[in-house]
């Protein structure tokens, strides 16, 4: 099948994108990226930090309650802090607008960022709602929808069983859907590996690496592990981009460390994990907590978690640990991975190696080249719907717009490339898109 590109919405997200890309490409991006500590904090934040902005107070009626039975909950730790503390509603099933609103404010998680992680949750999204409402979790109950158009081509599914259109393989906590039936509930045995990383190293500051090195690790076991394990160019991508997040955002800000340290405690605290007195590690559904002195990121926009930000990190990620970047799968089997012919995919605008170019132009053409050929043909006749919303989200950027050439453009894309993979057939058959 051939998807072929048009749409204003995913061109206005391309905007934005682009913006944000014409920030980064100011940006210095060294070639080998450095273990240093200190270049880093250079890079990313030139001592900054302002304790009125920063300090992030937690009062009623933002106090932590945990989730009850009926409240939906998902793969997100951080979709799920924020309804724990009613900064979405505490159902969680909220409005496009108020998640990225919502994750912007406390976690200065950037609005170009949020709302492209917003538009793919539009897979678990109703869509026949004007504001958009999307289940963190499960599916949200009375939607009253009788028609098959609630999702993309769906009834709304919720975050939870988005597998393969957001939810994906080799999650930092989660497990594979196709090994446990169970994608949202977090893993202690996946969580502990990530915790011993940040606890051997006592003055954690190149979260980066260690985030990394899980991110690498994870894949490898789901190679190992998994037999119907996916790992196709939006896999890829929000596999990394959800990584990195745990850093980024997770991490304390405060004066002692503008350049965000990670506590073991605070990623247990938002991971919603307890430390037992015998040493075992639990996880108990809707608990996870924004710690109670928070210094969240500096609220300026260029040191929100946004392009700016991200690329650099994205770029050290694979530099590090160029098995993040295996774009490909199992064949049914474990440990039978087999590359994606990206070429193919891409009808020769791209290879891997355009994508490891250590500019990260390539990268972030490709990336939003592909959400620009795969959305309009997913979201159909919601595109006006979305173009009103994301024109919103273009207000909150305050209209920090640039301009930006890709080098190369990709026309259309070949889906039947990744019919090779039964972790893709498997998900797309159970879905009926794609
Ligand atoms: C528009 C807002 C957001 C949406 C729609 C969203 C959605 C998701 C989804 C679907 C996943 C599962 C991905 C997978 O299977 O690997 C995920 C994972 C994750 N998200 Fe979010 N998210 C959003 C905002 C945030 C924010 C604000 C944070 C941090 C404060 C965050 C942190 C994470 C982390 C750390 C993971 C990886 C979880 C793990 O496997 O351990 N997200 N997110």
């Amino acid at each position: 099948m051939r998807v072929k590109p048009c749409s204003p919405p995913a061109l206005l997200l391309l905007l934005l994108a682009a913006g944000n890309t014409f920030l980064a490409t100011a940006f210095f991006i060294p070639d080998r990226p450095s273990t240093n500590a200190t270049a880093r904090r250079s890079l990313f934040f030139p001592s900054t930090f302002d304790e009125a902005d920063q300090r992030f107070q937690i009062s009623p009626p933002h106090q932590f309650i945990q989730a009850g039975p009926n409240d939906h909950r998902g793969p997100c730790p951080g979709l799920n802090s924020l309804a724990n503390h009613g900064f979405i509603s505490r159902s969680g099933v909220d409005t496009f607008l108020n998640i990225i609103k919502a994750s912007n404010q406390v976690y200065r998680m950037g609005v170009t960022a949020s709302a492209a992680a917003a538009v793919l949750g539009l897979f678990g999204g109703n869509l026949l709602d004007p504001t958009l409402p999307i289940s963190i979790g499960e599916p949200p109950d009375n939607v009253g929808l009788t028609g098959i158009l609630g999702g993309i081509l769906a009834p709304p599914s919720g975050l939870t069983n988005t597998h393969n259109q957001f939810e994906c393989d080799a999650s930092l906590t989660r497990c594979d859907l196709y090994i446990c039936n169970d994608s949202h509930t977090l893993q202690p045995k996946y969580l502990q590996p990530l915790l011993d990383l940040y606890a051997a190293d006592s003055n954690i500051t190149n979260s980066v690496a260690i985030v990394s090195k899980h991110h690498a690790n994870r894949i490898a076991d789901s190679i190992a592990n998994n037999g119907l394990f996916f790992f196709g160019p939006v896999q890829m991508i929000v596999g990394a981009f959800t990584a990195l997040q745990a850093p980024s955002l997770f991490a304390n800000y405060s004066a002692e460390h503008p350049e965000g340290i990670m506590s073991v405690e605070g990623l247990m605290s938002i991971y919603g994990a307890t430390r037992h007195p015998d040493g075992t590690l639990t996880w108990t559904r809707g608990s996870e907590r924004i710690p109670d002195i928070y210094y969240r990121r500096p609220g300026a926009l260029l040191y929100q978690w946004d392009l700016p930000v991200l690329l650099p990190q994205l770029l050290e990620m694979w530099a590090l640990y160029p098995e993040t970047l295996s774009l490909g799968g199992n064949l049914g089997q474990p440990n039978t991975f087999f590359p994606l012919d990206l070429g193919a995919f891409t009808h020769g605008a791209y290879s891997l190696d355009d994508l490891r170019q250590p500019d990260g132009l390539n990268l972030i053409c490709f990336a939003y080249q592909l959400v620009q050929i795969l959305f309009p043909s997913l979201l159909g006749n919601v595109n006006d719907l979305l173009a009103t919303v994301l024109t919103e989200v273009g207000q909150l950027t305050n209209g920090v717009l640039g301009t930006f050439v890709c080098p190369r453009t990709m026309g259309s894309v070949d889906m039947s490339v990744l019919d090779k993979y039964p972790g893709w057939v498997k998900s797309k058959t159970k879905k009926g898109i794609l």
